[in-house]
């Protein structure tokens, strides 16, 4: 019996292979240092599993408004709105489970089959999975890297939102480059959305994963909050991702057709995981100590990764994710293919990452080789110990 044809289209996060190999490597019996893990091994707030566990016993455990509770949904405008200097109601506010829900949603609201829309790669492979899966056109823009990061290439971008697009994926706080966009670069994204008459998914699933500085969201610069859909997520600042909580903030006309979606896919978000999303804001105060410890990791793995021949990499102030440049490393083991460099690694060292195959197709002309290192999954120690073993290896060579 064959499948609909139209799954041929539908891709996955790839990534998850690389957790599989480095399972069955450590189930021969050998250590590993994980740092391909998006996952987080910290737990969630205790005022949070608190409040969890009294939604069950006061029998919030039946179905619930699709568009999310209104306590929830009131709560998330307040906070969502407040910390980006936007004035949002409850009727922008769509509850999902989870953030990457609002990615198909999207999708589905805003693409027909056969519109251009632009997302970045390397990024989030699951914008390059929707846009295929619902028969758009993909539009792939990519980033150069500086001496202080990543930096979207804006001509591509212009270029390829002069060719029909009809909406554009922006990630400001990037997974898997941890960069971040500046002022102008911000500000010519918006602006061109607005010229190209372009729908915005704005996914800020890090937009408070940071450790210096202040994010900004394009959906707060003039033009925008109209024609843009923040992804806004549970997972990361509250530890979460297991959890499933997030929420579109959108435009009312799009908000009501994402709520009608949510009817057709799941009924509701989870009744109980809602109260304690509630609560979670009423009182953030236990996202500070993860973020204290996340900047630990972070600081441990620049660190790390300075002392490693061939490897190059700024110092993010943002997200999990760091993205080194391994060109140099990779022809110091004789490696011309990154994958077979990601598995010598693994059997020679325990290092387990992801590179940057995982994330979107290539761009034409890529000739510089990355990794990506997560660091939400692995303590301070390990990350000493993995990246002085990848040290050791590459510059026994
Ligand atoms: C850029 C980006 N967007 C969205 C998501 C999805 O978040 P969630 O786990 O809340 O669905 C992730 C998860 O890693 C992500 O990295």
């Amino acid at each position: 019996m064959a499948l609909a044809t139209r799954l041929e289209n539908l891709g996955t996060e790839t990534a998850f292979a690389v957790s599989l190999a480095a399972a069955e490597w450590a189930a021969r019996g050998n250590r590993i240092f994980p740092f391909h893990l998006g996952d987080m091994n910290l737990p969630t707030p205790q005022n949070i599993v608190d409040a969890m566990n009294k939604a069950i016993v006061d029998g919030k455990t039946g179905y619930c408004p699709a568009a999310g509770i209104p306590a929830l949904r009131a709560a998330l405008a307040d906070d969502i709105g407040g910390r980006r200097g936007m004035s949002l109601g409850p009727e922008n506010i769509v509850v999902q489970p989870g953030g990457k829900p609002v990615i198909t949603k999207f999708i589905q609201t805003l693409m027909n089959p056969g519109d251009g829309v632009l997302y970045p790669t390397p990024g989030y492979p699951i914008y390059e999975s929707q846009v295929d899966y619902f028969g758009g056109r993909p539009l792939p823009y990519g980033y150069r890297e500086t001496p202080t990061g990543f930096a979207i290439d804006l001509n591509q971008v212009r270029q390829l939102a002069e060719s029909g697009a009809r909406a554009i994926i922006y990630n400001d706080l990037q997974n898997p480059l941890g960069c971040e966009s500046g002022r102008a670069e911000r500000e010519a994204i918006a602006d061109l959305a607005i010229e190209h008459d372009l729908w915005v998914l704005s996914d800020e699933a890090y937009f408070e994963m940071r450790y210096s500085g202040s994010s900004t969201s394009i959906a707060s610069l003039p033009g925008m909050a109209e024609r843009t859909v923040v992804l806004y997520t549970y997972s990361k600042k509250f530890a979460m991702t297991g959890w499933r909580l997030g929420c579109a903030a959108a435009p009312v006309a799009v908000a009501e057709m994402i709520a009608k979606l949510n009817t057709n896919n799941e009924s509701c978000t989870t009744h109980f995981v809602q109260e304690a999303g509630v609560e979670a804001l009423r009182d953030p105060s236990g996202a500070a100590p993860l973020l204290a410890e996340l900047e630990r990791r972070r600081d441990a793995a620049i660190d790390g990764i300075g002392g490693i021949p061939g490897m190059t990499c700024a110092k993010p102030d943002a997200t999990f994710y760091l993205f080194p440049n391994v060109t140099e490393a990779m022809a110091m083991t004789g490696h011309t293919d990154v994958g077979d460099f990601a598995t010598a690694a693994l059997h020679e060292t325990g290092v387990s990452f992801c590179t940057r195959r995982h994330f979107g197709r290539p761009q034409e002309g890529e000739t510089e080789q990355y990794i990506r290192f997560a660091y939400s999954g692995i303590d301070v120690d390990d990350i000493t110990e993995g990246l002085d073993q990848l040290a050791t290896w590459i510059g026994a060579r």
